[in-house]
């Protein structure tokens, strides 16, 4: 059993890179710091983890279950890459998806209620190997009581792939099956992760600025 994920672990230290290297859209290039994660190493990332979660889920009927909006990025990566690991190898099981939100109500921090929206329901998932799709574990108590509530539904096996993880002292200490990449306390935006809905149409994980904060800010 996968207790403690391995994964690219970017440094406190790392600087990242300077904006004009890679190519950005135009209506972000004053809203953003610098290019932290370049699209090819999480494309590259993505393509191991594939493989690694095959390896541990491959046996049987796999429903991988994307969080939106932010998972739709890795999540469409990630199975693209199943799907060829899938028509190139002798042995291959069937994959399907679905897709959902989490809403949740966290007046008192403690007590973190969610509540699932969309998706089919979740009796589906009973006696399946189930993939949740992630793009951030932050403080991880989202996760925690998401787990929890597909519990109940006696699923054979339940695993999260998050592409990123932040090192936070908010942490509740929970940690994913699979992770991409371990990211310091920074608020991160693009491949679908977002600031306030924006910045999910840039290719690469960059930092904001704070003139990017300002503009968009709700
Ligand atoms: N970026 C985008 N969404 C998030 C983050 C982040 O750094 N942390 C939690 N949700
Ligand atoms: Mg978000």
């Amino acid at each position: 059993m996968a207790t403690s994920s391995s994964c690219v672990v970017i440094s406190d230290e790392e600087q990242g890179y300077d904006l004009d290297l890679f190519c950005i859209p135009k209506h972000y290039s004053s809203d953003l710091e610098r290019v932290y994660i370049p699209h090819g190493l999480i494309q590259d990332r993505t393509e191991r983890l594939a493989r690694e979660i095959m390896n541990e889920m491959g046996g049987h009927h796999i429903v991988a279950l994307c969080v939106l909006k932010g998972g739709y990025k890795f999540f469409a990566d990630l199975l693209d890459y199943i799907k060829a690991l899938n028509r190139n190898s002798d042995r291959s099981i069937p994959m399907t998806v679905d897709f959902i939100r989490l809403k949740s109500y966290c007046n008192d921090q403690s007590t973190g209620e969610i509540k699932v929206i969309g998706g089919d329901d979740l009796s589906t998932l009973t006696g399946k190997n189930v993939l949740i799709v992630e793009d951030i574990i932050d403080t991880g108590k989202t996760m925690k009581t998401l787990l929890e509530l597909l519990k109940q539904y006696n699923p054979k096996m339940v695993k999260v792939a998050s592409l990123l993880v932040k090192r936070t002292p908010r942490s509740v200490g929970y940690r994913p099956d699979f992770v991409g990449f371990e990211v310091p306390d920074k608020f991160v935006v693009g491949y679908a992760l977002d600031y306030n809905e924006y910045f999910r149409d840039l290719n690469h994980i960059c930092v904001i600025s704070d003139t990017g904060k300002e503009k968009y800010k709700a």
